[in-house]
């Protein structure tokens, strides 16, 4: 009896098969090897695709092995129609056909099975795979926090909030006009030389040139030019300057600008409003002071001090010597501040005879040094988390 191997290549005739009974053995034989076949998991049926050279394009043995057996064209049972059921003696041809339906349709009854199987195996697989365990702990995604100086910013905010000003921004990119000139700033004022900034470059004709702010004082201009006394305000801003960076000096910082005008507003509301504000920011127990300075835009202007927060205003350090963030003056510069100069409504429409006014402006990195210690304000740019997470 021959195999089946190779079989369906040749006829009946030459494999020796003349009558039913030889018919009945060798579909057995086709039968049994493909129930064989059947039966392999799908790595095995691809080992053996690869070993008849018939994995399909599609790469999936359960595919090739369907088209391997029925395969229109050079599957097994196109095969054993042309050679083994056409090419038989009529006297066969009936026994041949019913042997060849039953194959035919035990194959596509198996491989339809199959198919089933190895889909519910792999969609269990995926079950698995995709079930959540609501035990497990979750995956923590760590909290971000704001910067110190947003942090600062918000807390002199709050405290101004709780005494009658709201908050007003601002252009970073400012014209000369703002920023100098309504200001009472002349070109030719020597102060400009304190403010040296970076300007943007422009085409030629522009209208106006434009500078990057430096300072928040601008906002002052802005915020009266739209709205009548009462004015109480305070803005929140970055400023930028020409200025080496080192450990007091960055040419980008912040500012919070202060402006409050009305028709009574005396030096005694501007100092009392600003210790208000030192006391809330430091602590009850410090104590300011004011000096004469100078700024354009506000006369009489003063510079406000704080009693040094580190020695407690004794000038001395606690190991003998002297203080070495007041230098010994028990005294710390704040920030400059004033009643508003005339000149300034002048630039608004207001009428310097009714409004009166005070104005100040602080720079936010310097007070967040000192009161949190810190001796580098390039720290607050640089952003090294081990800075940060020091300020949830
Ligand atoms: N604009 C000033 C500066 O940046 C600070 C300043 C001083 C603002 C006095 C004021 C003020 O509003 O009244 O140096």
């Amino acid at each position: 009896m021959p195999t089946v191997d190779n079989a369906t290549a040749k006829t009946l005739n030459e494999l020796g098969v003349n009558d039913a009974q030889g018919v009945a053995e060798i579909f057995a034989e086709v039968r049994a090897r493909f129930d064989r076949q059947v039966a392999l998991d799908t790595d095995g049926i691809r080992n053996l695709m690869l070993q008849q050279a018939w994995l399909g394009s599609d790469r999936d043995p359960v595919t090739s092995l369907r088209n391997f057996w029925l395969g229109r064209k050079a599957g097994v049972l196109t095969l054993i129609t042309e050679n083994w059921l056409k090419r038989s003696p009529p006297s066969l041809k009936g026994v041949i056909g019913k042997q060849f339906n039953e194959l035919k349709s035990h194959i596509e009854t198996k491989l339809a099975e199959q198919r089933k199987r190895i889909e519910e195996k792999t969609e269990a697989a995926a079950l698995t795979r995709e079930q959540v365990d609501l035990s497990l702990p979750g995956v923590i995604h760590p909290i971000g926090s704001h910067h110190l100086i947003r942090q600062v910013f918000q807390e002199i905010e709050d405290i101004f909030f709780s005494i009658g000003f709201s908050v007003v921004e601002g252009p970073e990119i400012e014209t000369p006009y703002y920023n100098f000139e309504a200001l009472n700033i002349p070109e030719f004022h020597p102060v400009r030389d304190d403010m040296d900034t970076f300007y943007i470059d422009l085409p030629e004709g522009a209208p106006t040139p434009l500078l990057l702010r430096t300072h928040t004082s601008p906002m002052q201009i802005r915020t009266m030019e739209k709205q009548k006394p009462p004015v109480r305000v305070i803005v929140p801003g970055k400023v930028y300057r020409r200025d080496n960076p080192d450990a007091t000096h960055s040419f980008m910082f912040h500012q919070v600008e202060g402006l409050a005008v009305d028709t009574d507003i005396t030096f005694c509301d501007f100092t009392g409003t600003i210790e208000y504000f030192v006391k809330q920011f430091f602590g009850a127990g410090v104590k300011t002071r004011f000096r004469p300075s100078y700024f354009p835009f506000t006369e009489p202007s003063v510079e406000f001090d704080v009693s040094c927060i580190f020695c407690g205003g004794s000038g001395a350090a606690a190991g003998g010597g002297v203080c070495s963030k007041c230098k010994g003056a028990g005294w710390i510069e704040l920030f400059g501040a004033g009643m508003v100069d005339p000149a300034v409504y002048g630039f608004v429409n207001y009428d310097a005879k009714k409004v009166s006014g005070f104005a100040f402006g602080m720079g936010i990195d310097r007070l967040a040094m000192l009161r949190y210690g810190i001796d580098d304000i390039q720290v607050f740019f640089q952003n090294d988390v081990r800075f940060l997470k020091q300020f949830p």
